[in-house]
């Protein structure tokens, strides 16, 4: 029986371990990930990133693509009505990312969670010209600035049961808003490769196997559904082989494939109780980052579309967020400072191996 004093201890000695180790840790030489990613390498951007010389510093040696983090969502695009569509932020974005040889991948036309404010009381007709004003006027603007869309977002429940039910699905069913918003989408923007992102899909295998009967759905149904976003928001105790089946699953249907939303939190759900060292959670991060990749690696290059973090340094995560933040975490591929983790070297090792 580990007396209460040692219990206590431990996590002290433990953390004294992890400073040790850090402090003696030589610093990663990692080449640009984007010279090595055989596909654009991207991140999240938002505007506070842009008014960042340090993150625009980072970001013109390691990225090629943005993905909008929340700008170019409902939540802004529309916080004044439907009437006033905000663009200025994302006007910002799509000029620095030209003005800086970067792509842009859109985030996001039609998610599940944002949007029912503004839509709130429009009869069937009005709903459907704003549910179809609102993709032509966004997909609209942008038309040849941006290289893809997530069209649709998140359309499955967490558990991987069924899709979700919500205000899009109410009027027009849970596969017809998703058809509907493809349509709408393809017309407004002809060549824009078009996505339906979703999370989890590796995590959690039924999920993914709901993911993919979706797709398979959606294509017999002449959906224009032309990549697959697996937004890889991983975690480290996955177990060993499931983020590559789900890979090999994906690859089946010969689309291209986005790793759109790539962090690994160190957190768990075990939380303080979690013993393991600093080290060691790095070292389980480093590996699911590296199956990950892998099995990227392991696509044809055709269906290899872009791997995009969900921002560059570990301050820059929504895990670091004020009401996430355990000031600890480390879920990103560059420390506050823009140094390497050891996930930028996994990514550039396993991105080698081409
Ligand atoms: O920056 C403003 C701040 O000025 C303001 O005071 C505050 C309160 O209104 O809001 C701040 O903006 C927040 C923004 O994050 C920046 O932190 C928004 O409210 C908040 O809604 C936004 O959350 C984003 C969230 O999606 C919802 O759009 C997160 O940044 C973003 O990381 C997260 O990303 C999602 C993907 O879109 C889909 N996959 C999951 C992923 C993580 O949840």
């Amino acid at each position: 029986m580990i007396g209460r004093r040692a219990v206590l201890a431990a996590p002290m000695a433990l953390a004294a371990c992890d400073r040790l180790a850090s402090a003696e840790t030589p610093a990663l030489r990692v080449p640009p990930l984007k010279t090595v990613a055989p596909c654009p390498f991207g991140t999240c951007v938002q505007i506070a990133n842009l008014d960042d010389p340090s993150w625009r510093d980072l970001a013109s040696v390691q990225i090629s693509q943005l993905t909008p983090e929340w700008e170019m969502k409902m939540e802004y695009v529309l916080a004044d009505g439907l009437a006033h569509p905000r663009f200025d932020r994302t006007d910002r974005i799509i000029d620095y990312a030209r003005a800086n040889a970067m792509t842009v991948h859109g985030h996001t036309l039609i998610w599940y969670s944002q949007g029912r404010e503004a839509f709130a009381g429009l009869d069937d007709a009005a709903f459907d010209r704003a549910f179809d004003g609102y993709i032509a006027a966004v997909a609209g603007r942008y038309r040849g600035k941006v290289r893809s869309w997530d069209v649709v977002n998140e359309p499955i429940l967490d558990d991987g049961s069924a899709l979700r039910d919500c205000h899009w699905s109410a009027r027009y069913g849970q596969d017809g808003y998703i058809l509907r918003a493809f349509e709408v989408a393809r017309r407004a923007d002809p060549d824009a490769v078009l996505f339906l992102n979703e999370y989890n899909l590796e995590g959690i295998p039924k999920k993914g196997a709901t993911f993919l009967r979706l797709v398979e759905r959606l294509l017999k149904a002449g959906c224009p559904l032309q990549g697959l976003g697996a937004q890889s928001h991983l975690w480290i105790d996955i177990a060993e082989g499931r983020i590559a089946a789900f890979m090999r699953e994906a690859a089946g249907f010969g689309l291209p494939i986005h790793v759109s939303e790539l962090d690994v939190t160190l957190r768990t759900d075990k939380g303080a109780l979690d013993l393991r060292s600093h080290a060691d959670r790095v070292a389980r991060q480093t590996a699911r980052v590296t199956e990950l990749t892998e099995a990227f690696m392991a696509l044809p290059p055709a269906q290899r579309f872009a791997f995009t973090t969900w921002g560059l340094r570990d301050t820059d995560s929504w895990y670091r967020k004020a009401d996430k933040d355990d000031g600890k975490d480390s879920p990103l591929p560059f420390d506050q400072n823009g140094r390497p983790n050891p996930m930028a070297g996994a990514l550039a090792t396993a991105f080698g191996r081409a």
